[in-house]
C-alpha cells in the first residue's frame, strides 16, 4: 500500500492493489489509514516503552490505558487480575483506579519478578491494593493460588499480557475465563502483533501467531464470550474505531 499526504491538496491518497481512493486530509478515513500507520511505527519505535504511571514504568500505548479505565468505572470489579506484570506499572495504574473508586484490588501474575521490581512494588504508595504471584500463568498451581484469592461472587475483571503467542494465550483464556463475571470482560491484549509480521522489529510467524486469533478462537469455542470493542462513554466525534496495540481483545463475559 501507498500512502502520499498533500498538505497543500489537504488530501490523502491510498494506493493499493484493489485500486486508488483519494480522502480529504481531515476527515475520518484519513485519520484512520494515517492512525494505523502511525501505530505501527510507534510500536517499532518503542513509544509505548517510553510512559510511568506514578513512578513506575508502563509499557503500554496511554490511548489502551484510558480505554481500560473507562471499562473499570463502568464494571468497578472486586478484582483485577493480571498476567505480565514486568516493572509493575500497569498493576500500580489499576491499584490507583480501585483507590479512587473505593474499590477493588489488584493481583498480578508473571514468570519472573525481578527483584528491584518487586522491590519497588511492594515499596509503593498503593502496595497495599497489590498481590503478586511468581510463576507461569498458565502453571496449574500459579492458577489454584491465584483463584484462592478471589471470594464467591466477586466482580472480576482479567487482562493477559504476558507471553503473547496464540497457543499460551488460549491456555490462559482457559485457565482464568471462569473467573469472569457476567458483564465484565477477559481481555487477550498486544494483538496488534498480526500487523507488525513485515515491520523492523515484528517476526513473520506473528502473521497467524497471535493474541487476536487466540480470542477469536476462544469466542468460537464459548458461546458465553463475545469479542466486543467497549462502547467509548464519551464520543463526540465521527470516529469509532479504537487506536490500539490490543485490536479484537476485549471478550465480554454475556449477562
Ligand atoms: C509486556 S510485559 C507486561 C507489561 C505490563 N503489564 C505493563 O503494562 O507494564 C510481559 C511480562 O510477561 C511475563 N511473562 C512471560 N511469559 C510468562 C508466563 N508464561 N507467565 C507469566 N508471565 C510471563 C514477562 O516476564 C514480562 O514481565
Amino acid at each position: 500500500m501507498k500512502l502520499t499526504i498533500d498538505t497543500e491538496k489537504k488530501t490523502l491518497v491510498q494506493e493499493t492493489a484493489a485500486g486508488r481512493e483519494e480522502f480529504p486530509l481531515y476527515s475520518d478515513q484519513a485519520f484512520d489509514l494515517i492512525a494505523e500507520q502511525w501505530v505501527k511505527v510507534g510500536w517499532n519505535q518503542r513509544y509505548s516503552y517510553t510512559f510511568s504511571w506514578m513512578g513506575r514504568p508502563v509499557i503500554q500505548l496511554p490511548e489502551d490505558m484510558v480505554r481500560t479505565q473507562e471499562v473499570i468505572y463502568r464494571v468497578k470489579p472486586d478484582v483485577i487480575l493480571e498476567t505480565g506484570v514486568a516493572h509493575g506499572g500497569s498493576l500500580i495504574f489499576y491499584a490507583s483506579l480501585c483507590k479512587a473508586l473505593g474499590k477493588g484490588r489488584v493481583i498480578g501474575i508473571d514468570i519472573e519478578i525481578r527483584p528491584a521490581n518487586r522491590q519497588a512494588i511492594e515499596a509503593h504508595e498503593l502496595a497495599s491494593y497489590i498481590t503478586l504471584i511468581e510463576g507461569s500463568s498458565t502453571a496449574p498451581t500459579t492458577v489454584a493460588q491465584a483463584k484462592s484469592l478471589v471470594k464467591p461472587g466477586e466482580t472480576v475483571l482479567v487482562l493477559l499480557d504476558s507471553n503473547h503467542t496464540r497457543q499460551h494465550v488460549l491456555d490462559e483464556l482457559a485457565a482464568y475465563h471462569d473467573l469472569v463475571t457476567p458483564g465484565s470482560y477477559i481481555v487477550a491484549t498486544d494483538g496488534l502483533m498480526k500487523d507488525l509480521h513485515d515491520v523492523p522489529r515484528g517476526q513473520s510467524e506473528w502473521v497467524w501467531d497471535h493474541p487476536t486469533a487466540a480470542a477469536a478462537e476462544f469466542a468460537s469455542t464459548h458461546p458465553q464470550f463475545v469479542v466486543e470493542q467497549p462502547a467509548w462513554p464519551f464520543n463526540e466525534s465521527g470516529l469509532t474505531r479504537n487506536l490500539t496495540h490490543w485490536p479484537g481483545a476485549w471478550l465480554r463475559r454475556l449477562p
